[in-house]
């Protein structure tokens, strides 16, 4: 069960501060990358994850959503990214990217919208090491957790289960001490907190508590 909790909601001017403020009870730093197209929303690009990287000896888990994602991962991973997760709806070409980055010794990730099916990405899934389940519609922090994207998750753990595959399952958007339960017991092991982590005053005690909850029966 790893926590990553994601920047948005950081104080950007003070970056290296706000992330020693998760150094000790973070397991991942989560990176959104918004485009404008692909999302309403725009955020920051590779020079902040480069100046992330050189900040933290945490893994570096970038989520790009962005169109045309196969232009722009070598600039995520020439930024020191450890992981690279893309939406399967913004290109074509998914498979290809997910060699691109392991050829490079980077994790590949999957991300898939609310309205795209499990279903759609079963198939492909064996080329990833992580398969992003968005709880929320990409573009911002803040928002309410989706539980209809639970029976998903389920979906998604019992087919790698079946399958003998390694790959992580990431719920993100929405995850707080309310809802990190449910996404854990359907079956994600990897939880994105925004919101909940950098709004509240005690961001390395909030993961914390997000940690004891998860690990209670
Ligand atoms: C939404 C992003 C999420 C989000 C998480 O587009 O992918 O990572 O910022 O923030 P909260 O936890 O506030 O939903
Ligand atoms: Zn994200």
């Amino acid at each position: 069960m790893l926590i990553a909790p994601s920047i948005l909601n950081a104080d950007f001017a003070n970056i290296k501060s706000e992330i020693d403020r998760v150094s000790n009870s973070a397991d991942w730093l989560h990176l959104d990358v918004m485009d404008g197209h692909f999302v309403p929303n725009l955020s920051f690009g590779s020079a902040m994850v480069r100046a992330v990287k050189q900040n933290t000896s945490l893994p570096v888990d970038v989520h790009l959503m962005i169109t045309e994602p196969e232009k722009w991962i070598m600039d995520y991973v020439s930024a020191g990214a450890d992981n690279v997760s893309f939406h399967f709806e913004a290109t074509n070409d998914s498979v290809e990217i997910a060699k691109k980055l392991k050829s490079r010794g980077v994790n590949a990730g999957l991300a898939i919208k609310p309205a795209t099916p499990f279903h759609a990405v079963a198939d492909i899934l064996f080329n990833f090491d992580l398969l992003l389940i968005m709880t929320v519609e990409p573009g911002f922090g803040g928002q309410k957790f989706m539980t209809e994207m639970l029976p998903k998750i389920k979906t998604a753990r019992e087919f790698i289960n079946a399958s003998g595959l390694k790959i992580k399952i990431q719920a993100d958007g929405g995850v707080n001490l309310e809802t990190i339960k449910s996404a854990a017991e359907a079956g994600a092991d990897v939880f994105v907190t925004g919101s909940v982590v950098y709004g509240s005053n005690d961001p390395s005690q909030t993961i914390d508590i997000l940690r004891q909850i998860i690990s209670s029966q």
